[in-house]
């Protein structure tokens, strides 16, 4: 059983039963990460203004989860941020985005993130719309996200991964406690 998760490190606790396996096939297609010396998860938020700036609407989501022309778009484009008009102070704009290109997927070496790249098509804004997202979230049922008022939205992640701030999202990782 590969939820085990929630009881072996209290990473999810909002979902609790009633998946399906996902194929073999589908296995294969994201199987073994490149560097076998990756590092799991994704590498944490370490920078302040980020956090501050780009945390208060949602959770400050860790660069290694988009690649950097992503987060180029996403930065260039705040005025119009999925509705909302996002304003940061020029100086910590360049501090931002310097943060996010420097430690975007395909630039650090954590499993993840490496999982995050893979068989991606344009440039895609929602980390909830990558293929290995999908791919990992095609089982849970709509009534346990947008039905469910304590998740909503996929994009909610730390509702159902109560690390990810600390990028550690699957079963099998250390919790730290
Ligand atoms: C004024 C509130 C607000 C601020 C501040 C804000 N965002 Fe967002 N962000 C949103 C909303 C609303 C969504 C869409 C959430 C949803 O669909 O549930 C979103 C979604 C996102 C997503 C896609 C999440 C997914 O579904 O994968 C990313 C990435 C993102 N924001 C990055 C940023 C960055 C980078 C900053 C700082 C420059 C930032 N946000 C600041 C409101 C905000
Ligand atoms: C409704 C609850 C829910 C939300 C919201 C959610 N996840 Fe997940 N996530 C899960 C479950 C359950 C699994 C385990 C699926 C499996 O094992 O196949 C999972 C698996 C993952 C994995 C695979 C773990 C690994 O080691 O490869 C990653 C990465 C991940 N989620 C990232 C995210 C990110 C990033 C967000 C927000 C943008 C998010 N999740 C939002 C429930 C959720």
């Amino acid at each position: 059983m590969k939820y085990a998760m929630a009881a072996a490190s209290g990473a999810l606790f909002v979902i609790t039963a009633g998946f399906n396996a996902t194929s073999i096939a589908d296995e294969e297609a994201f199987s073994v990460p490149w560097g076998s010396n990756s590092k799991p998860g994704v590498e944490p938020v370490t920078d302040e203004s980020y956090r501050q700036e780009c945390g208060s609407c949602h959770m400050a989501y860790p660069p290694g989860l988009l690649p950097a022309h992503s987060w180029e778009r996403l930065m260039t484009t705040l005025d119009d941020h999925f509705g909302k008009n996002v304003e940061i102070p020029k100086k910590h704009w360049k501090t931002i985005i310097n943060y996010l290109l420097n430690s975007a997927a395909g630039r650090v070496d954590y499993q993840v993130s490496n999982q995050m790249i893979r068989n991606i098509k344009g440039i895609p804004v929602r980390i909830s719309q990558l293929p290995y997202f999908r791919h990992r979230h095609q089982d849970i049922p709509e009534h346990l996200v947008r039905g469910n008022p304590e998740v909503r939205s996929f994009s909610n992640c730390s509702a159902c991964h109560a690390q990810a701030e600390q990028g550690l999202f699957g079963e099998g990782r250390k919790s730290g406690d």
